[in-house]
């Protein structure tokens, strides 16, 4: 299968492809210092994270969880071990890790299914809905987000940690600039590898990632009161940390320090931030709305089939964008044009060495042309010469 069709095949209901990696590779939140920074913004308190913060505000053990894209299912047991749930269903679209989750939650009040969210049909029955790093994957928000508020109860809670910055990681100008002027600031051993995320590399690789992430807060709100809201930052830190190999591989101190700095900088900066904590009750006063409710549902549809047919791509390009596939493309030009440079090296040498011998052996043959004129004699003594056949003296 080439790379075109793996994802127009993935894109076709927009799901990972079969061999997406979700829990390799270095994250900002692989660092303790990180999830510090986190618990902080959420809780006020490094040491307090958003499902014990959520706990202590809403004050309730809820019955039975519906987890959104559980991956390999460490929400539910958490939230089961901390008995903030009695039990939970978790849906994923990717069989090996409903395996893995459902191999490690052994006798827990879990159920799996495989299903794509994009199209499941969620039963009822539960109080609370879990959107953990999941909504961001879902390119059909409107109907998830509105069959999460028909599912619950008036009472009922959806509850989110997830990625709410610009699609596809396509930051703007002036975040990408004070990202790059951060950088600038680390040790050069200790540097992130700064490049822009780039649209056709991400499309083959996972073509759910961030699929359209800014509208996450808005569609939540179409269907959603909003109870709690908290930024957990990451405009700067994110960029700057994830899958930064030299940022894991430097001393520890020295990581920590840098680490430190760069979270100082992420709390600083100002200008729109790319993570957030909240949740809210459901806001049943939405789905009588008929007619909202159906442009809605055409409006996505159709920004749907306009994507698929688009190869996954739905916006216009940002400036940056733009610039960076031009970038990229000028870069494998300038590698064909060395690779068709070196090949015609090797052949003009091949095609020099065949003219030395043609050269030599033309010369040879002149040479004995005139020996036979001048001296027939010498020239016969030559020849019986040159054919005696070689061996050893008798
Ligand atoms: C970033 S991971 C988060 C997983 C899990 N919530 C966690 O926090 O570990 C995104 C998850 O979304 C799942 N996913 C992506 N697209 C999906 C879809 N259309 N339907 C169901 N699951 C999907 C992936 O398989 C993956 O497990």
């Amino acid at each position: 299968m080439t790379d075109t069709d793996r994802v127009e095949a993935a894109l076709e209901s927009v799901v990972p492809p079969a061999d997406t990696e979700y829990y390799g590779g270095i994250y900002w939140n692989s660092y303790a210092e990180v999830i510090r920074y986190m618990n902080r913004r959420v809780s006020g308190d490094d040491d307090v994270d958003c499902w014990d913060c959520f706990s202590r505000q809403t004050g309730r053990t809820f019955r039975k969880a519906l987890i959104i894209n559980c991956g390999n299912g460490w929400v539910e047991r958490a939230l089961i071990e901390r008995g903030i749930i009695e039990s939970a269903v978790g849906i994923d679209v990717m069989p090996e890790l409903i395996a893995d989750a459902r191999a490690s939650a052994g006798h827990l009040p879990v159920q799996y299914q495989v299903a794509d969210t994009n199209r499941a049909e969620f039963p009822d029955g539960f109080d609370l809905v879990v959107n953990y790093a999941a909504f961001h994957h879902i390119a059909y928000l409107d109907r998830v987000l509105r069959r999460c508020c028909e599912l619950l109860p008036d009472d009922g809670i959806l509850v989110n940690w997830d990625y709410v910055g610009p699609h596809r990681n396509q930051y703007g100008y002036e975040a990408w600039s004070h990202v790059h002027l951060v950088n600038q600031q680390l040790p050069e051993g200790i540097r992130q590898d700064f490049v822009y995320p780039h649209l056709p590399t991400m499309l083959v690789a996972d073509p759910t990632e961030a699929v359209h992430s800014e509208l996450i807060l808005p569609v939540t709100r179409r269907y959603f009161d909003i109870d709690v809201y908290r930024s957990i930052g990451g405009a700067i830190a994110y960029p700057l940390l994830t899958h930064n190999q030299a940022m894991a591989d430097a001393d520890p101190e020295e990581r920590s320090r840098w680490i430190a700095h760069v979270l100082e900088a992420d709390a600083r900066w100002g200008g729109g931030d790319l993570f957030a904590f909240y949740y809210g009750h459901p806001r049943k006063a939405a789905l009588r709305s008929a007619g909202k409710l159906e442009s809605w549902r055409i409006e996505e549809e159709e920004r749907e089939r306009a994507g698929v047919s688009n190869g996954g791509k739905y916006y216009e390009l940002s400036v940056l964008q733009d610039l960076t596939q031009r970038l990229c493309d000028a870069e494998v030009a300038r590698d064909h044009a060395r690779i068709s440079l070196a090949d015609t090296q090797a052949e003009n040498e091949l095609l020099r060495n065949e003219n030395e011998r043609l050269h030599a052996v033309g010369v040879a043959r002149a040479a004995s042309m005139i020996l036979r004129r001048r001296s027939p004699r010498l020239h016969r003594a030559m020849r019986s010469l040159i054919r005696r056949p070689s061996g050893p003296p008798a």
